[in-house]
Parts: structure tokens; C-alpha cells; sequence
């Protein structure tokens, strides 16, 4: 304020002044002249200086809130005596296990009981809200039951630490998250080491490889926000590729609720071969075609397993699964 209000006044001031004194004879014309062009010079890193308080007081708001939030403590932490898991078989149990999202709430999942030998498939169909996200989550303990517990090769996963439990473990989301950055970092978020050779085979697996090929930069293309915007199927594409990457012994794979056209349709598919592949995989499934691929499908509704069994099997046995079929929740293609 008081700044601008000499940036304005000044000039007046020193014409008036320097006048006086050119009339006396002390100095020249070009000497008030060329004074008042290098105080103007001076005015504006002075104004930018006192912006920079400002800016700071701003910036000071900004960092408080940044920092509330990374100082925030996860809720679930190692326990006390939590060991590493070096090597898992994979096989999985969920023991009476219920949980709710808040105190008082209905139980998302609720009394579910249910093995999954190493290397099998399982799909998990139902309704939307029946719970098949959750049951999901409880497995890499986003969140822990709230009655039951959940082991893995029969031990309680609250007992081994969060990074070895989640180092076993791969998950291919509903919808897949690409940061700014090119494919290739992409691709090597899932293994920092790996080299462009290791990259490249996953993505050929992944069936991804051809068309990263066509980006204008290949692998070096970048996506993301504010980067070339894939599509569903090629976002999930890549979020396989990620997963080969990692080669976890246990898969939980969130299917896109998106329709794809049947080309992309087929590739991902094709891609999905051989990452389940020996794999132990708990697949959320909103296709027909991944779910006739299961070993065994398991239907939920209201966070309780009402029905399970082959889908042959499913079909003539369970009145929920046939409608589930029919009303093509379960799109078929
Ligand atoms: N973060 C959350 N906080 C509170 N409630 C939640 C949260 N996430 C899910 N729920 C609730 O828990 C229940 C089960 O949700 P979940 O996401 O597991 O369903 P879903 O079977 O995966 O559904 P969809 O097929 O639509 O993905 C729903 O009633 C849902 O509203
Ligand atoms: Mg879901």
C-alpha cells in the first residue's frame, strides 16, 4: 500500500524537488530524469519483495494442511510381534469373517467362511453392494474384520508384516490408476528393478505390447492426467502387465464394470491366461466369460455367501445365480 502509493507520489515529488534545485543551478535536467527512470526500477523487485510475505503466509496454510495429512497414522500398523513372510504357497482362508464399515452399520460382509486352495480360481459374483470389494480388501488388509480372521497357508495375516503380506499379493482394480509419467515408468512402478526386456515380455503377455508399439513415443509415451488418455481395456491391459510384473502368488482382480467392445473384450481375456496361471486368484467378476473360466464361483448377497459351485452346477441349483445370469448382471459375451 504504502509502496504503491510512492510508486504514484514519487515522480511528482522529485519533479517538484529537482525542479527547484535546476532553477538554482545544483544540478541538470538528465540528472532528475535519469533518476527517476532507475527509481522506477527499484519500485518493482521493492513491490515484488513485499508480494513475497504474501505468498508465504499463503504457502505457510498450504504446507500446515500437506503435513496434517501425512502425519496421519495409518490404522493398521505391524502388530508387535509381526514376523515377515517369505514364502507363501498361497492358499486362502476367510474364518467366520465379518466386517462393517463404521460402528452400528450393516455388516458389509458377514459371516463368510470360505478356502481357496493355492493355485485355484475363484470368482465372486453378485449384485452391486453385495459386498465382493470388500471381501477383497480384507485379504491385503486395507482394513481388518471386525469378527472372524483371514489366513493365509493357515496363518493369520495380522500375525506376518504389511510388507511381505502385500508383497505376495497383486491386485488389478475396477479402475486402474496411471500417474503422469511415461509407460514405462508406468510398467516399472510394479518392479523398479526390472529391465526394458522384462518390461516389453510382460506387456507382450499382458497384450498390450502391439499397441504401445503405435503411440507416438512407444514406451516412452506419456500418460496419465494430463498425458495421452488410454481406454478402459487398455488401461486394464496395463494394470495386467503391472501384475505380471510383480509375479505375487495371490491375485485379487476387480473386473471393470464398463462394458468393452469385443475386440478389447478378447484381448484382455487373452491377457488374464497367463496371469492367473498357477496363480491363487480371487476374481470379482462381471463377465460371463471370467466366470465360466473359474474353478469355482462363489455368490454373495447382502455380504453372505448364498451359493457356490460350478457354473453348470449354479445354474440348475441356484434360482439368485440363474437370475443373476438373466438379467445379465453377468454380461455375456
Ligand atoms: N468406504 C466405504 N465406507 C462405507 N461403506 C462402504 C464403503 N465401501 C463400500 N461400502 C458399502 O459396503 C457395501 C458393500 O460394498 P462393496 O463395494 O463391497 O460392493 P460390491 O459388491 O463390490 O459392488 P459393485 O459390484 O458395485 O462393485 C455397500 O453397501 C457399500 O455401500
Ligand atoms: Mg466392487
Amino acid at each position: 500500500m504504502l509502496l504503491g502509493l510512492f510508486e504514484t507520489a514519487g515522480p511528482a515529488l522529485i519533479f517538484a524537488g529537482g525542479g527547484w534545485l535546476i532553477i538554482r543551478g545544483h544540478i541538470g535536467l538528465g540528472t532528475v530524469v535519469a533518476f527517476i527512470t532507475l527509481l522506477r526500477r527499484l519500485y518493482q523487485p521493492a513491490s515484488q519483495l513485499a508480494g513475497l510475505h504474501v505468498d508465504l503466509v499463503t504457502s505457510y496454510a498450504y504446507f500446515e494442511r500437506v503435513f496434517s495429512v501425512l502425519d496421519l497414522t495409518p490404522s493398521i500398523v505391524d502388530g508387535p510381534d509381526a514376523r515377515p513372510f517369505p514364502t507363501a504357497r498361497g492358499a486362502i482362508e476367510f474364518r467366520d469373517v465379518s466386517f462393517a464399515y463404521g460402528r452400528g452399520t450393516t455388516d458389509a460382509v458377514s459371516h463368510v467362511s470360505l478356502r481357496i486352495e493355492a493355485g485355484e480360481t475363484v470368482a465372486i459374483v453378485g449384485g452391486s453392494g453385495s459386498g465382493k470389494s470388500t471381501l477383497a480388501a480384507l485379504l491385503p488388509r486395507l482394513y481388518d474384520p471386525t469378527h472372524g480372521a483371514v489366513l493365509i497357508d493357515g496363518i493369520d495375516i495380522r500375525t506376518i508384516t504389511l510388507a511381505s503380506l502385500r508383497s505376495h499379493i497383486a491386485v488389478v482394480h475396477q479402475d486402474t490408476y496411471l500417474f503422469h509419467g511415461s509407460i514405462e515408468d508406468n510398467l516399472r512402478y510394479a518392479k523398479p528393478e526390472a529391465t526394458l526386456a522384462e518390461l516389453v515380455e510382460a506387456a507382450r503377455a499382458a497384450q498390450i505390447h502391439d499397441f504401445i508399439q503405435t503411440l507416438p513415443d512407444a514406451y516412452g509415451t506419456i500418460v496419465g492426467d494430463r498425458g495421452y488418455q488410454l481406454s478402459g481395456g487398455e488401461r486394464q491391459r496395463l494394470a495386467i502387465a503391472r501384475a505380471i510384473l510383480r509375479n505375487p502368488r495371490i491375485l485379487i482382480l476387480d473386473e471393470a464394470t464398463s462394458a468393452l467392445d469385443s475386440v478389447n473384450e478378447g484381448l484382455v481375456l487373452a491377457a488374464l491366461e497367463p496371469l492367473l496361471d498357477g496363480r491363487t486368484s480371487l476374481v470379482i467378476a462381471h463377465r460371463l466369460s471370467t466366470v465360466m473360466n473359474a474353478h469355482r464361483i462363489v455368490m454373495l448377497d447382502h455380504g453372505r455367501i448364498v451359493a457356490q459351485g460350478t457354473h453348470d452346477e449354479l445354474s440348475k441349483q441356484s434360482h439368485a445365480y440363474a437370475d443373476l445370469v438373466r438379467r445379465q448382471t453377468l454380461v455375456a459375451v
